[in-house]
């Protein structure tokens, strides 16, 4: 499978699926990073992994409809057959979403729909959540609502605090990305597949 990353920010999921498809747990090509953000550091682990990367300024556009067309031409022009969002801080629209239907998933830090959008991780604090977690998910027009793929659970201790949540949840992600993804590459639709581990 030709597949694109697109991330914001930091990328540590998108390095860790860099990591499973060099030591082929993951049967697939990464054949392009899609980055919002030029100062990504998602960016320069592009680069150390020699993958092409699209990186654009939504404000250079008139509209979601425009930047959107610009990244489904270098989809194209790179075959690319499954979009991965790891970290992506913006709402995919019709025009990606018509092109790449069922084809898009997002993995977020939190069990959905709990604690949905930005700051899942603050969020869960703030609200003294005892259980959090990741999900893993179909990406619709929605923020953070698309159906559910997989969800593991994670405990909050009681000096729990925004660094080891942090932590705890990155760990689950690192793993449970690039296995998921295999599962869907080599399995097909696994929705409702639903697994709470204790961590
Ligand atoms: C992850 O926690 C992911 O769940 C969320 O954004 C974060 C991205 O982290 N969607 P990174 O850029 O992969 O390090």
């Amino acid at each position: 499978k030709k597949i694109a990353v697109f991330a914001s920010g930091n990328g540590s999921n998108f390095q860790a699926i860099i990591d499973v498809v060099k030591s082929g747990e993951l049967t697939a090509e990464i054949s392009l990073l899609v980055c919002d953000q030029p100062d990504a550091y998602a960016i320069d682990r592009a680069n150390a992994a020699r993958i092409p990367s699209f990186v654009f300024k939504a404000k250079e556009y008139s509209s979601k409809a425009e930047y959107e067309q610009a990244i489904l031409s270098e989809l194209k022009r790179y075959d690319v057959e499954f979009i991965v969002l790891a970290g992506y801080m913006r709402l995919v629209g019709p025009t990606l979403l018509g092109a790449y239907q069922g084809k898009i998933v997002n993995i977020h830090p939190s069990l959905l729909p709990a604690f949905p959008g930005k700051d899942a991780i603050g969020q869960a604090l703030a609200a003294k959540a005892k259980w959090s977690g990741v999900t893993i998910h179909y990406v619709d027009e929605g923020m953070d609502t698309g159906p559910i793929i997989v969800q593991e659970r994670v405990k909050l201790e009681e000096d729990e605090t925004r660094d080891s949540l942090q932590h705890k949840i990155q760990q689950i992600e690192h793993k449970l990305y690039p296995e998921i993804l295999q599962m869907l590459f080599t399995q097909g639709d696994v929705i409702n597949d639903t697994k709470a581990r204790a961590y």
